[in-house]
Protein backbone atom coordinates (compact mmCIF):
# COMPACT_ATOMS: atom_id res chain seq x y z
CA UNK A 1 0.00 0.00 0.00
CA UNK A 2 2.67 2.58 0.91
CA UNK A 3 4.51 1.33 -1.93
CA UNK A 4 1.46 1.99 -4.68
CA UNK A 5 0.83 5.74 -2.60
CA UNK A 6 4.33 6.94 -3.01
CA UNK A 7 4.44 5.33 -6.58
CA UNK A 8 1.63 7.74 -7.19
CA UNK A 9 2.70 10.90 -5.63
CA UNK A 10 5.95 10.49 -7.36
CA UNK A 11 4.27 10.08 -10.39
CA UNK A 12 1.72 12.58 -10.14
CA UNK A 13 4.62 15.20 -8.91
CA UNK A 14 7.29 14.17 -11.67
CA UNK A 15 4.09 14.81 -14.18
CA UNK A 16 4.00 18.59 -12.83
CA UNK A 17 7.90 18.75 -13.13
CA UNK A 18 7.87 18.07 -16.37
CA UNK A 19 5.07 20.67 -17.05
CA UNK A 20 6.41 23.15 -15.55
CA UNK A 21 9.14 22.54 -17.00
CA UNK A 22 8.45 22.76 -20.36
CA UNK A 23 7.19 26.01 -19.81
CA UNK A 24 10.69 27.50 -18.78
CA UNK A 25 11.52 30.66 -20.65
CA UNK A 26 14.71 29.83 -23.10
CA UNK A 27 16.77 32.64 -20.61
CA UNK A 28 15.85 30.03 -17.33
CA UNK A 29 16.76 26.66 -19.35
CA UNK A 30 20.29 26.65 -17.87
CA UNK A 31 20.14 27.95 -14.94
CA UNK A 32 20.02 24.98 -12.00
CA UNK A 33 16.57 24.15 -10.26
CA UNK A 34 15.71 23.88 -6.90
CA UNK A 35 12.97 21.08 -7.21
CA UNK A 36 9.50 20.28 -5.16
CA UNK A 37 11.36 17.49 -4.35
CA UNK A 38 14.47 19.61 -2.83
CA UNK A 39 12.11 21.15 -0.57
CA UNK A 40 9.94 18.08 0.05
CA UNK A 41 13.32 15.84 1.27
CA UNK A 42 14.29 19.15 3.26
CA UNK A 43 10.95 18.56 5.38
CA UNK A 44 11.36 14.82 5.65
CA UNK A 45 14.97 15.06 6.98
CA UNK A 46 14.07 17.87 9.06
CA UNK A 47 16.97 19.87 7.44
CA UNK A 48 15.27 23.29 6.83
CA UNK A 49 18.00 25.43 7.63
CA UNK A 50 18.75 27.63 5.04
CA UNK A 51 22.81 26.61 5.72
CA UNK A 52 21.18 23.15 4.21
CA UNK A 53 20.04 24.78 0.93
CA UNK A 54 22.89 26.73 0.66
CA UNK A 55 25.34 23.45 0.70
CA UNK A 56 23.33 20.80 -1.08
CA UNK A 57 23.76 23.28 -3.94
CA UNK A 58 26.69 25.55 -3.50
CA UNK A 59 28.20 24.00 -6.93
CA UNK A 60 25.27 25.97 -8.05
CA UNK A 61 25.02 29.06 -6.78
CA UNK A 62 29.12 29.47 -6.83
CA UNK A 63 29.40 28.48 -10.61
CA UNK A 64 25.60 30.91 -11.90
CA UNK A 65 24.63 32.94 -8.59
CA UNK A 66 21.45 31.92 -8.97
CA UNK A 67 19.11 28.83 -8.51
CA UNK A 68 15.75 28.87 -9.87
CA UNK A 69 12.42 27.35 -8.14
CA UNK A 70 8.83 27.82 -8.66
CA UNK A 71 7.27 29.74 -5.85
CA UNK A 72 2.96 29.77 -6.49
CA UNK A 73 2.96 28.99 -9.90
CA UNK A 74 5.52 31.63 -10.73
CA UNK A 75 9.50 31.21 -11.55
CA UNK A 76 11.52 33.10 -8.03
CA UNK A 77 15.32 33.01 -8.53
CA UNK A 78 17.52 32.58 -5.33
CA UNK A 79 20.34 35.08 -6.26
CA UNK A 80 23.95 35.26 -4.48
CA UNK A 81 25.72 37.57 -7.22
CA UNK A 82 26.44 40.37 -5.28
CA UNK A 83 26.68 42.49 -8.05
CA UNK A 84 22.65 41.83 -8.01
CA UNK A 85 22.55 42.28 -4.76
CA UNK A 86 24.04 45.87 -4.96
CA UNK A 87 21.54 46.56 -8.43
CA UNK A 88 18.77 45.62 -6.31
CA UNK A 89 19.15 47.30 -3.30
CA UNK A 90 20.27 50.55 -5.01
CA UNK A 91 17.23 50.83 -6.56
CA UNK A 92 14.42 49.94 -4.69
CA UNK A 93 12.02 51.17 -7.11
CA UNK A 94 13.19 49.35 -10.08
CA UNK A 95 13.04 45.92 -7.93
CA UNK A 96 10.24 46.66 -5.45
CA UNK A 97 9.52 44.42 -2.32
CA UNK A 98 6.45 42.07 -3.41
CA UNK A 99 3.32 43.02 -1.77
CA UNK A 100 2.02 40.73 0.61
CA UNK A 101 -1.72 41.17 -0.71
CA UNK A 102 -0.67 40.08 -3.90
CA UNK A 103 1.37 37.29 -2.44
CA UNK A 104 -1.09 36.07 0.06
CA UNK A 105 -4.02 37.38 -1.35
CA UNK A 106 -7.47 37.48 1.57
CA UNK A 107 -4.86 35.68 4.11
CA UNK A 108 -4.71 36.77 7.99
CA UNK A 109 -1.03 37.65 7.46
CA UNK A 110 -2.56 40.67 4.96
CA UNK A 111 -4.72 41.28 7.51
CA UNK A 112 -2.55 41.42 10.64
CA UNK A 113 0.33 43.17 8.59
CA UNK A 114 -1.01 45.73 5.95
CA UNK A 115 1.13 47.92 4.54
CA UNK A 116 3.54 48.59 6.93
CA UNK A 117 6.78 49.71 6.59
CA UNK A 118 8.59 46.47 5.97
CA UNK A 119 6.30 45.27 3.18
CA UNK A 120 4.95 48.22 1.10
CA UNK A 121 6.71 50.38 -1.72
CA UNK A 122 6.82 53.94 -2.91
CA UNK A 123 5.43 56.70 -1.53
CA UNK A 124 3.34 54.53 0.98
CA UNK A 125 6.71 53.58 2.22
CA UNK A 126 8.61 56.72 2.18
CA UNK A 127 5.70 58.01 5.04
CA UNK A 128 6.16 54.94 7.04
CA UNK A 129 9.86 55.58 6.98
CA UNK A 130 9.40 59.25 7.69
CA UNK A 131 7.39 58.73 10.85
CA UNK A 132 9.02 55.86 12.21
CA UNK A 133 12.73 57.15 11.35
CA UNK A 134 13.28 60.21 14.02
CA UNK A 135 12.66 57.22 16.54
CA UNK A 136 15.42 54.99 16.13
CA UNK A 137 17.78 58.26 16.10
CA UNK A 138 18.62 58.22 19.31
CA UNK A 139 17.88 55.48 21.64
CA UNK A 140 17.21 55.28 25.19
CA UNK A 141 20.44 53.38 26.47
CA UNK A 142 19.17 53.09 30.12
CA UNK A 143 15.81 51.01 28.72
CA UNK A 144 17.96 48.65 27.57
CA UNK A 145 20.31 48.32 30.50
CA UNK A 146 17.03 48.05 32.63
CA UNK A 147 15.67 44.59 30.72
CA UNK A 148 19.53 43.51 30.74
CA UNK A 149 19.82 43.99 34.53
CA UNK A 150 16.92 42.16 34.70
CA UNK A 151 17.77 39.68 32.60
CA UNK A 152 21.14 38.66 34.63
CA UNK A 153 18.91 38.41 37.54
CA UNK A 154 16.91 36.20 36.51
CA UNK A 155 20.10 34.04 35.28
CA UNK A 156 21.45 34.37 39.05
CA UNK A 157 18.85 31.66 39.91
CA UNK A 158 20.14 28.81 37.42
CA UNK A 159 24.03 28.91 38.20
CA UNK A 160 25.79 25.62 36.79
CA UNK A 161 22.07 23.92 35.34
CA UNK A 162 21.77 24.34 31.42
CA UNK A 163 19.66 26.45 30.22
CA UNK A 164 18.23 26.58 27.01
CA UNK A 165 19.46 30.18 25.25
CA UNK A 166 16.92 30.35 22.36
CA UNK A 167 13.92 30.97 24.65
CA UNK A 168 15.89 32.41 27.29
CA UNK A 169 16.87 34.75 24.53
CA UNK A 170 13.62 35.02 22.99
CA UNK A 171 11.77 36.70 26.19
CA UNK A 172 14.89 38.84 26.96
CA UNK A 173 14.48 40.17 23.18
CA UNK A 174 10.84 40.38 23.65
CA UNK A 175 11.31 42.67 27.24
CA UNK A 176 13.47 44.72 25.44
CA UNK A 177 11.24 45.59 22.52
CA UNK A 178 8.32 45.93 25.31
CA UNK A 179 10.07 48.71 27.08
CA UNK A 180 12.04 49.99 24.40
CA UNK A 181 9.80 50.40 21.67
CA UNK A 182 6.46 50.62 23.54
CA UNK A 183 7.10 51.67 27.00
CA UNK A 184 5.92 48.23 28.38
CA UNK A 185 6.75 45.61 30.52
CA UNK A 186 5.92 42.57 29.40
CA UNK A 187 7.81 40.55 32.03
CA UNK A 188 8.52 37.90 30.16
CA UNK A 189 12.02 36.93 31.72
CA UNK A 190 10.01 37.50 35.20
CA UNK A 191 7.48 34.78 33.81
CA UNK A 192 8.21 32.70 31.39
CA UNK A 193 4.34 32.75 31.07
CA UNK A 194 3.75 35.67 30.88
CA UNK A 195 0.25 36.30 28.62
CA UNK A 196 2.22 38.66 26.20
CA UNK A 197 4.44 36.10 25.54
CA UNK A 198 2.01 33.64 24.81
CA UNK A 199 -0.40 35.42 23.09
CA UNK A 200 2.51 37.00 20.70
CA UNK A 201 3.30 33.22 19.77
CA UNK A 202 -0.51 32.07 19.36
CA UNK A 203 -0.72 35.24 16.66
CA UNK A 204 3.09 34.18 14.99
CA UNK A 205 1.33 30.77 14.57
CA UNK A 206 -2.09 32.05 13.26
CA UNK A 207 -0.35 34.03 11.16
CA UNK A 208 1.78 31.91 9.86
CA UNK A 209 0.12 28.83 9.69
CA UNK A 210 -0.38 27.35 6.04
CA UNK A 211 -3.87 27.59 6.21
CA UNK A 212 -4.58 31.05 7.22
CA UNK A 213 -1.80 32.29 4.43
CA UNK A 214 -4.52 30.56 2.07
CA UNK A 215 -7.52 31.62 3.56
CA UNK A 216 -9.13 34.18 5.65
CA UNK A 217 -9.31 33.01 9.28
CA UNK A 218 -9.83 35.80 11.91
CA UNK A 219 -8.69 34.59 15.35
CA UNK A 220 -5.85 36.96 16.93
CA UNK A 221 -6.23 37.44 20.60
CA UNK A 222 -6.16 40.79 21.53
CA UNK A 223 -4.44 42.03 24.82
CA UNK A 224 -5.40 45.66 26.01
CA UNK A 225 -2.99 47.29 28.35
CA UNK A 226 -3.45 50.48 30.70
CA UNK A 227 -1.51 53.52 29.08
CA UNK A 228 1.97 53.90 31.13
CA UNK A 229 3.79 57.08 32.20
CA UNK A 230 6.42 57.34 29.07
CA UNK A 231 10.02 57.08 29.13
CA UNK A 232 11.31 58.15 25.95
CA UNK A 233 10.05 54.82 24.00
CA UNK A 234 10.08 54.70 20.60
CA UNK A 235 6.14 55.20 20.06
CA UNK A 236 6.16 58.22 22.04
CA UNK A 237 8.38 59.64 19.10
CA UNK A 238 6.85 58.24 16.64
CA UNK A 239 3.45 59.28 17.39
CA UNK A 240 4.89 62.94 17.93
CA UNK A 241 6.37 62.83 14.90
CA UNK A 242 2.74 61.46 13.09
CA UNK A 243 0.84 64.88 14.50
CA UNK A 244 3.56 66.53 12.31
CA UNK A 245 1.54 67.38 9.65
CA UNK A 246 4.44 67.93 7.05
CA UNK A 247 4.96 63.89 7.29
CA UNK A 248 1.72 63.36 5.61
CA UNK A 249 0.57 61.59 8.83
CA UNK A 250 -0.10 57.96 8.11
CA UNK A 251 -3.72 56.54 9.59
CA UNK A 252 -4.36 55.07 12.71
CA UNK A 253 -4.68 51.73 10.92
CA UNK A 254 -1.81 52.11 9.29
CA UNK A 255 0.07 52.50 12.43
CA UNK A 256 -1.02 49.58 14.01
CA UNK A 257 0.32 47.48 11.04
CA UNK A 258 3.73 49.07 11.72
CA UNK A 259 3.22 48.50 15.09
CA UNK A 260 2.44 44.78 14.53
CA UNK A 261 5.44 44.01 11.98
CA UNK A 262 8.18 45.81 14.52
CA UNK A 263 6.83 42.98 17.00
CA UNK A 264 8.11 40.53 14.53
CA UNK A 265 11.02 42.13 13.15
CA UNK A 266 12.48 43.85 16.48
CA UNK A 267 13.03 40.62 18.56
CA UNK A 268 13.05 37.26 16.83
CA UNK A 269 16.25 38.23 14.83
CA UNK A 270 18.46 39.27 18.00
CA UNK A 271 17.37 36.37 20.01
CA UNK A 272 18.36 34.00 17.03
CA UNK A 273 22.14 36.41 16.65
CA UNK A 274 22.24 36.36 20.47
CA UNK A 275 21.82 32.42 20.62
CA UNK A 276 24.37 31.86 18.21
CA UNK A 277 26.69 34.17 19.16
CA UNK A 278 26.29 32.75 22.70
CA UNK A 279 26.99 29.02 21.52
CA UNK A 280 29.99 30.35 19.55
CA UNK A 281 31.86 31.74 22.82
CA UNK A 282 30.80 28.62 24.29
CA UNK A 283 32.55 26.60 21.86
CA UNK A 284 35.57 29.10 20.78
CA UNK A 285 37.03 29.61 24.54
CA UNK A 286 39.55 31.98 23.68
CA UNK A 287 37.69 34.65 22.03
CA UNK A 288 35.58 34.07 24.65
CA UNK A 289 38.10 34.84 27.25
CA UNK A 290 39.48 37.75 24.64
CA UNK A 291 36.13 39.67 24.56
CA UNK A 292 35.93 39.01 28.47
CA UNK A 293 39.31 40.96 28.90
CA UNK A 294 38.55 43.74 26.42
CA UNK A 295 34.86 44.35 28.26
CA UNK A 296 37.00 44.86 31.77
CA UNK A 297 39.32 46.91 30.06
CA UNK A 298 37.10 49.36 28.47
CA UNK A 299 34.31 49.32 30.76
CA UNK A 300 36.42 48.92 34.18
CA UNK A 301 33.74 49.08 37.10
CA UNK A 302 30.69 49.66 34.64
CA UNK A 303 27.87 47.10 34.46
CA UNK A 304 26.68 48.93 31.35
CA UNK A 305 28.75 50.52 28.59
CA UNK A 306 27.74 54.51 27.76
CA UNK A 307 27.77 55.54 23.86
CA UNK A 308 31.01 56.78 23.87
CA UNK A 309 32.68 52.69 25.28
CA UNK A 310 29.99 51.12 22.72
CA UNK A 311 32.08 52.43 19.69
CA UNK A 312 35.50 51.28 21.58
CA UNK A 313 34.22 47.69 22.03
CA UNK A 314 36.13 47.07 18.55
CA UNK A 315 36.96 43.12 19.64
CA UNK A 316 33.40 42.97 20.48
CA UNK A 317 31.68 43.90 17.40
CA UNK A 318 34.34 42.36 15.58
CA UNK A 319 32.47 39.15 16.83
CA UNK A 320 28.76 40.25 16.26
CA UNK A 321 29.63 40.77 13.10
CA UNK A 322 31.50 37.64 12.42
CA UNK A 323 28.36 35.58 13.79
CA UNK A 324 26.10 37.93 11.24
CA UNK A 325 27.97 36.98 8.59
CA UNK A 326 28.25 33.02 9.47
CA UNK A 327 24.17 33.15 10.97
CA UNK A 328 22.36 36.09 9.46
CA UNK A 329 19.22 35.79 11.41
CA UNK A 330 17.53 36.83 8.01
CA UNK A 331 19.22 34.68 5.38
CA UNK A 332 17.73 36.10 2.48
CA UNK A 333 15.68 39.34 2.06
CA UNK A 334 12.13 39.68 0.90
CA UNK A 335 10.72 38.92 -2.34
CA UNK A 336 11.57 41.48 -5.23
CA UNK A 337 9.17 41.39 -8.09
CA UNK A 338 11.00 42.53 -10.91
CA UNK A 339 9.41 45.07 -13.07
CA UNK A 340 12.14 45.35 -16.27
CA UNK A 341 14.27 42.36 -17.55
CA UNK A 342 17.56 41.84 -15.32
CA UNK A 343 20.70 40.51 -16.92
CA UNK A 344 23.11 38.02 -14.42
CA UNK A 345 26.39 37.89 -16.42
CA UNK A 346 24.93 35.93 -19.83
CA UNK A 347 21.49 35.13 -18.54
CA UNK A 348 18.32 37.56 -18.58
CA UNK A 349 15.87 37.35 -15.93
CA UNK A 350 12.32 38.27 -17.33
CA UNK A 351 10.24 40.77 -15.83
CA UNK A 352 7.42 39.42 -13.43
CA UNK A 353 10.15 37.05 -11.95
CA UNK A 354 10.40 36.98 -8.31
CA UNK A 355 14.44 37.38 -6.84
CA UNK A 356 15.05 36.41 -3.61
CA UNK A 357 18.44 37.82 -2.07
CA UNK A 358 20.48 34.56 -0.72
CA UNK A 359 21.83 36.36 2.01
CA UNK A 360 23.63 33.10 3.37
CA UNK A 361 25.08 32.35 -0.02
CA UNK A 362 26.35 35.73 -0.49
CA UNK A 363 28.21 35.35 3.63
CA UNK A 364 29.79 32.07 2.93
CA UNK A 365 31.10 32.21 -0.62
CA UNK A 366 34.66 31.35 -1.14
CA UNK A 367 34.65 33.67 -3.70
CA UNK A 368 34.23 36.91 -1.35
CA UNK A 369 35.14 35.00 1.92
CA UNK A 370 38.91 33.34 3.18
CA UNK A 371 37.71 30.34 4.93
CA UNK A 372 34.18 30.98 4.42
CA UNK A 373 32.92 28.92 6.75
CA UNK A 374 34.97 29.47 10.20
CA UNK A 375 34.88 31.78 13.04
CA UNK A 376 36.82 34.08 12.47
CA UNK A 377 36.05 37.60 14.25
CA UNK A 378 39.83 38.94 12.90
CA UNK A 379 39.05 38.84 9.40
CA UNK A 380 37.08 42.26 10.15
CA UNK A 381 40.16 43.85 12.05
CA UNK A 382 41.12 45.65 8.48
CA UNK A 383 37.78 46.58 6.61
CA UNK A 384 35.83 47.39 9.78
CA UNK A 385 32.61 45.65 8.66
CA UNK A 386 31.03 49.35 7.88
CA UNK A 387 32.91 49.01 4.24
CA UNK A 388 30.54 47.17 2.88
CA UNK A 389 31.68 48.44 -1.25
CA UNK A 390 31.08 44.94 -2.46
CA UNK A 391 27.71 44.26 -1.11
CA UNK A 392 29.47 40.46 0.30
CA UNK A 393 27.96 41.49 4.12
CA UNK A 394 24.15 42.24 3.98
CA UNK A 395 22.96 41.05 7.57
CA UNK A 396 20.92 44.21 7.60
CA UNK A 397 20.45 44.58 3.86
CA UNK A 398 21.35 47.80 2.48
CA UNK A 399 20.36 50.87 0.22
CA UNK A 400 17.19 53.17 1.17
CA UNK A 401 15.76 49.47 2.81
CA UNK A 402 18.27 48.94 5.11
CA UNK A 403 16.76 47.12 8.37
CA UNK A 404 15.96 50.76 10.79
CA UNK A 405 16.64 48.29 13.53
CA UNK A 406 20.23 47.91 13.27
CA UNK A 407 21.45 50.38 15.76
CA UNK A 408 18.64 49.47 17.70
CA UNK A 409 19.62 45.54 17.39
CA UNK A 410 23.60 46.50 17.94
CA UNK A 411 23.16 48.17 21.32
CA UNK A 412 21.04 45.36 22.92
CA UNK A 413 23.49 42.74 21.70
CA UNK A 414 26.13 44.56 23.25
CA UNK A 415 24.96 45.07 26.38
CA UNK A 416 23.87 41.56 26.87
CA UNK A 417 27.16 40.55 26.06
CA UNK A 418 28.96 42.41 27.96
CA UNK A 419 27.17 41.54 31.55
CA UNK A 420 27.24 38.12 30.17
CA UNK A 421 30.44 37.58 29.73
CA UNK A 422 31.50 39.89 32.94
CA UNK A 423 29.83 37.34 35.26
CA UNK A 424 29.84 34.25 33.57
CA UNK A 425 32.24 31.54 31.84
CA UNK A 426 29.90 30.12 28.79
CA UNK A 427 30.35 26.78 27.81
CA UNK A 428 28.02 24.05 25.90
CA UNK A 429 26.08 21.60 27.59
CA UNK A 430 27.76 18.09 27.54
CA UNK A 431 26.33 15.71 25.21
CA UNK A 432 24.63 18.74 22.78
CA UNK A 433 23.36 17.73 19.63
CA UNK A 434 25.45 20.98 18.39
CA UNK A 435 28.93 19.75 19.48
CA UNK A 436 30.40 19.38 16.14
CA UNK A 437 28.54 22.19 14.68
CA UNK A 438 25.03 24.42 15.30
CA UNK A 439 21.87 22.93 13.83
CA UNK A 440 18.74 24.77 12.21
CA UNK A 441 15.38 24.19 13.00
CA UNK A 442 13.82 26.17 10.50
CA UNK A 443 16.06 28.58 8.26
CA UNK A 444 18.46 30.22 11.17
CA UNK A 445 16.64 29.53 14.27
CA UNK A 446 18.71 26.29 15.44
CA UNK A 447 17.35 23.76 17.08
CA UNK A 448 17.51 24.21 21.47
CA UNK A 449 21.09 24.99 22.46
CA UNK A 450 21.39 23.93 26.36
CA UNK A 451 24.53 26.32 27.56
CA UNK A 452 25.68 26.69 31.17
CA UNK A 453 26.67 29.39 32.92
CA UNK A 454 29.65 29.70 35.51
CA UNK A 455 29.09 32.38 37.39
CA UNK A 456 32.60 33.92 37.77
CA UNK A 457 33.36 34.95 41.57
C1 LIG B 1 20.01 41.02 14.34
C2 LIG B 1 18.90 41.73 14.20
C3 LIG B 1 18.29 42.13 12.89
C4 LIG B 1 18.57 41.70 11.62
C5 LIG B 1 19.62 40.68 11.18
C6 LIG B 1 17.71 42.43 10.72
C7 LIG B 1 17.73 42.29 9.34
C8 LIG B 1 17.00 43.05 8.47
C9 LIG B 1 17.11 43.02 7.05
C10 LIG B 1 18.06 42.11 6.26
C11 LIG B 1 16.25 43.92 6.54
C12 LIG B 1 16.05 44.27 5.06
C13 LIG B 1 14.92 43.44 4.49
C14 LIG B 1 14.83 43.57 2.97
O1 LIG B 1 15.43 44.46 2.36
O2 LIG B 1 14.14 42.71 2.40
C15 LIG B 1 15.56 44.55 7.65
C16 LIG B 1 14.58 45.51 7.52
C17 LIG B 1 13.92 46.05 8.61
N1 LIG B 1 14.16 45.82 9.94
FE1 LIG B 1 15.58 44.61 10.71
N2 LIG B 1 16.90 43.26 11.45
C18 LIG B 1 17.22 43.12 12.78
C19 LIG B 1 16.66 43.78 13.85
C20 LIG B 1 15.65 44.71 13.76
C21 LIG B 1 15.06 45.41 14.87
C22 LIG B 1 15.51 45.27 16.32
C23 LIG B 1 14.06 46.20 14.36
C24 LIG B 1 13.12 47.15 15.06
C25 LIG B 1 13.06 47.36 16.34
C26 LIG B 1 14.05 46.01 12.93
C27 LIG B 1 13.20 46.64 12.06
C28 LIG B 1 13.30 46.57 10.68
C29 LIG B 1 12.45 47.35 9.79
C30 LIG B 1 11.35 48.31 10.20
C31 LIG B 1 12.86 47.04 8.49
C32 LIG B 1 12.27 47.57 7.17
C33 LIG B 1 13.05 48.79 6.72
C34 LIG B 1 12.51 49.37 5.42
O3 LIG B 1 12.18 48.61 4.52
O4 LIG B 1 12.46 50.59 5.33
N3 LIG B 1 15.02 45.10 12.59
N4 LIG B 1 16.04 44.00 8.81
Amino acid sequence: MIFWTFLVITTTLLIIYYKLNKKTPDAFKNIHTLTLFNRISMIITKQLGYDQLYFSHKQYFERDGIVKERVRGKWSCLVTDPAIAKELLLKPDVYPKMSIEKFFPNSLFAEYFGTNVVFSNGDIWKRHRRVCNPAFKSLPLQLFADIALKMINSLETIDKKPIEIRNFMQRFTFDVLGKVAFGFDFNSLGDPNSPYITSFNEVQKAVFDPLTLLFPIDRIPIIRQPAGKSQGDLLEHILTANENHDNQMLSDTELRYTLAIFMLAGHETTANSLSTILYLLSTYKIVQEKAREEVFRILGDNLIPSAEQHKSLKYLNMIIHENLRLYPPAPSLLYREIIQDLKIKDIVIPAGTIIELFLYGIHHSPKLWDNPDEFLPERFEKNEYADNENFSWLAFGAGARMCLGNNFSLIEQRIALCLLLRKYEISLAPNSIHKDGIKFRTQMTPYPIELIFKRRD
